[in-house]
């Protein structure tokens, strides 16, 4: 079976997964039925190639070629999205991570004898990345890494008020045992993380993969407006205290922030109580998801938005709570791996250097052992949608991409 048929079989095995049949994107949540489909099919990827699966104490999966061992060389991403999301936003570098495993086996094999690598290789599937369902991304590697407590985590509620904690229970694992894992980070002598571009940096270079030197700084905060319900069709308006008025406004002073500071501000997920069309409401939730070039520049415009804010609420008898969910501040690759991985590739992809906007695992792992980024082009630029896509040529290419930095970094 050539590369392609290989890839084209491995995604087609991936699609129904979690796909939403009206849109086309993808509900892949943590925790969920459809979460528990994506781990089987991961266990059952390492199994058809005899690697060892391993569910660590934070719900990330680990596949292993080779005895698990320190100096390890760890390749993989996520397989949950974004709600209606596109299939190509960590699952491209999953998949691709079993294929490159494929080719480099084949490469190794003497007669029908595997060899295996000099270091171990692992492919993991990083719990949680989105964050969609209780409002943290990168949940699996947080814990992993220690970033984020175990307490905080086991009390995170989704919208339907049920805690992390529960749904790992609901779903057969416990939670107790979350937290830093020295012992699997001793293991990992280094992470590189494939990932499909989530802009048009490569259709503009052109090229068909990059490596990452950043990832920008970014964060998301929740906004809960409290005012007063009362009758749509009774209530003067000098008498309202509606809290939309206050987050209508939140939404243009994010806009306005964020051009001024040459950032980007967001707020796409919003949840108004009790949500009658003829009462005034009594509560907005909005999240605001903000990034910028340097962490002085985000801090500095979401204080703006939040003063903006506070002072139209005032204005509306209505409170503001401010709560930070989630902050990623600036991230720099392992210069030497990263320059590394593009010497690798240089001669003939051309492999630019790039800054990521979006927040992966990778970048959490960055803080405590050496981490990579390869990117794939992406013709479109759309991601979170499920508009989403590669092409399968550029596919292949980070494929073997993948395999020959795992050829350098392991054998
Ligand atoms: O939201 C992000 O930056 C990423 O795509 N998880
Ligand atoms: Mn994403
Ligand atoms: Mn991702």
């Amino acid at each position: 079976m050539t590369l392609e048929e290989s890839f084209r079989r491995l995604w087609h095995e991936l699609e129904p997964i979690g796909r939403n049949q009206l849109t086309g994107g993808y509900d892949r949540f943590a925790w969920t039925p459809v979460d528990d489909e994506l781990r089987g099919w991961f266990r059952a990827q390492a199994e058809q190639r005899d690697m060892a699966v391993v569910d660590d104490r934070n719900g990330n999966q680990w596949a292993w070629w080779g005895e698990p061992g320190p100096g390890a060389i760890v390749t993989g991403s996520h397989l949950d999205s974004v709600p209606d999301g596109g299939a190509y936003d960590g699952p491209l570098g999953v998949v691709s991570a079993f294929l490159a495993i494929d080719e480099l086996r084949a490469e190794l094999r003497v007669g029908r004898q595997s060899v295996a690598p000099a270091r171990p290789i692992a492919v993991v599937r990083f719990a949680d990345e989105e964050g969609t369902r209780f409002g943290v991304a990168c949940i699996g590697s947080r814990l992993l890494t220690g970033a984020l407590e175990p307490e905080r985590a086991r009390g995170l509620r989704d919208a339907d008020g049920v805690t992390l904690a529960d749904a790992m229970r609901a779903a057969g694992t416990a939670p107790e045992h979350l937290g830093r894992d020295d012992e699997a980070l001793a293991r990992i002598g280094a992470f590189v993380e494939l990932h499909v571009e989530q802009g048009r940096a490569l259709v503009d270079v052109p090229a068909p993969v990059g490596v990452a030197t950043i990832v920008r700084p970014h964060g998301r905060w929740r906004l809960s407006f409290r005012g007063e319900a009362n009758h749509a069709g009774t209530t003067r308006l000098a008498d309202r205290h509606d809290p939309t008025l206050p987050f209508a406004f939140a939404v243009q002073a994010a806009r306005a922030a964020a051009e001024a500071a040459g950032a980007l501000a967001t707020i796409g997920k919003v949840r108004v109580e009790p949500g009658g069309t003829n009462a005034i409401a009594a509560e907005v939730h909005a999240w605001l998801d903000a990034r910028a070039p340097d962490d002085a520049a985000l801090r500095s415009i979401v204080a703006k938005i939040v003063t903006r804010a506070e002072r139209c609420a005032d204005q509306h008898g209505v409170t503001l709570e401010v709560v930070k969910e989630s902050y990623t501040p600036v991230v720099e690759f392992d210069p030497s791996l990263r320059d590394r991985l593009r010497k690798i590739l240089c001669a003939r992809l051309g492999a630019p250097a790039l800054a990521s906007g979006a927040g992966h695992d990778a970048g959490i792992l960055a803080a405590v052992v050496p981490s990579a980024m390869l990117f794939v082009r992406n013709p479109t630029g759309a991601s979170h949608t499920p508009a989403e896509t590669a092409e399968l040529d550029d596919c292949i290419t980070g494929v073997r991409a993948l395999r020959a930095v795992l050829e350098d970094l392991a054998c």
